[in-house]
């Protein structure tokens, strides 16, 4: 291991902006202090559906924006005179739903003469750590785990990072959502599995685990057809808790197994876990007894900054615009985008 990065911060209040999906939030970060972070979710809208209606998220994101700044300013105690720097998601993401915030970006920065900088989504999950009580050192490996993304990363300072295993197919998050689905329970999945799986009985239906051998890349394709199975088979007498507890099993013990194996391939000893499926108790609570066991650090941040929120997005802009990084007024959304 190499020794710790010592990391410069961009020394003025930064507001930051998230819409990539469905929460429109507004955050103003300063260094490694969250002052404020304001998420309006967008859930119940959605849940009617059963999962995100883009249009339909754009439109909730035009009307939340401005309310949501005003209130992270509010709650931070600032005026927008002491804004420093504006970040803003333009990528990944929902191209209707990042154009929200991108606009609204763009227009306040414009109007009070201040940088403006477009943050990668999963990097603002990725350092999310810098806001732990004990933020970690680099290098670490990162364990990333969203709706749409599931991804062992070797980060070996900020802004240099490797892929070292991914899903092949549906994200963790996915996989939550989807067997949820199947299993009756409400969008979003993840939140739901974990409800029913307190009472449930996790050895009760054994699920497959996707991935055999020793690899550090995953599949969650196969959860979800056996889920259907296994709705099939049980009809009636199915027993909807033990069914998530297998569920939730099936996933935390197969993230936790490759995330062990991908650090010991990299010779690392330091373990964060980001992202809306790091707001998984049970899953958190595995990571971290695996790496007590083998003498590793681990970290997540608090629940509120795992699943989508603008102060990540602050966080990951600190280092960049310290370096002296922004971009120009002809900063474009991108819907999809590699870290
Ligand atoms: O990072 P995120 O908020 O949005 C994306 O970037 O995708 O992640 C959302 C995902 C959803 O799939 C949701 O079901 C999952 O995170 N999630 C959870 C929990 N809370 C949210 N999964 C498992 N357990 C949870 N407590
Ligand atoms: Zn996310």
């Amino acid at each position: 291991m190499g020794a710790p990065t010592q990391l410069t911060l961009y020394s003025r209040p930064i507001l930051a902006i998230e819409t990539s999906c469905d929460e429109t939030s507004a955050a103003v970060v300063l260094g490694h202090h969250v002052c404020s972070n304001v998420v309006a979710s967008q859930i119940e809208m959605h849940r009617k559906w059963g999962g995100v209606v883009p249009e339909a998220a754009a439109r909730a994101h035009v009307e939340a924006i401005l309310p949501v700044i005003s209130e992270a300013l509010s709650s931070a105690g600032l005026s927008s005179s002491e804004i420093g720097a504006v970040a803003v998601t333009n990528r990944p993401g929902l191209v209707g739903a990042l154009s929200v915030g991108l606009t609204a970006a763009k227009a306040f920065a414009y109007a009070k003469g201040l940088p403006m900088i477009g943050v990668h989504h999963l990097e603002g999950h990725l350092l999310s750590t810098m806001a732990a009580d004990m933020p970690p050192s680099f290098p670490h490996t990162c364990l990333i785990v969203s709706g749409g993304h599931t991804e062992l990363v070797d980060v070996q300072a900020p802004g240099d990072y490797r892929i070292v295993g991914q899903t092949r197919d549906d994200a963790a998050g996915e996989a939550f959502d989807k067997g949820a689905r199947l299993l009756g329970l409400t969008y979003p999945g993840g939140r739901s599995i974990q409800e029913q799986a307190r009472s449930g009985n996790r050895h009760r239906y054994p699920l497959p685990k996707g991935l055999s051998g020793d690899t550090i890349d995953f599949s969650f394709s196969g959860l979800k057809t056996a889920v259907l199975r296994l709705t099939e088979k049980e009809g009636e007498s199915l027993n909807v808790a033990d069914a998530a507890a297998s569920l939730q099993e099936a996933i935390v013990a197969v993230l936790t197994e490759r995330a062990i194996r991908a650090m010991d391939r990299l010779g690392s000893t330091s373990l964060t876990l980001v992202g809306g499926v790091a707001a998984n108790l049970e899953l958190r609570t595995r990571l971290r007894s695996a790496c007590d066991a083998h003498g590793y650090t681990f970290t997540t941040p608090p629940i509120d900054l795992c699943t989508d929120n603008a102060a990540m997005i602050g966080l990951a802009a600190a280092y960049r615009l310290a370096k002296g990084e922004c971009d120009g007024w002809d900063l474009d959304v991108f819907p999809n985008a590699e870290l």
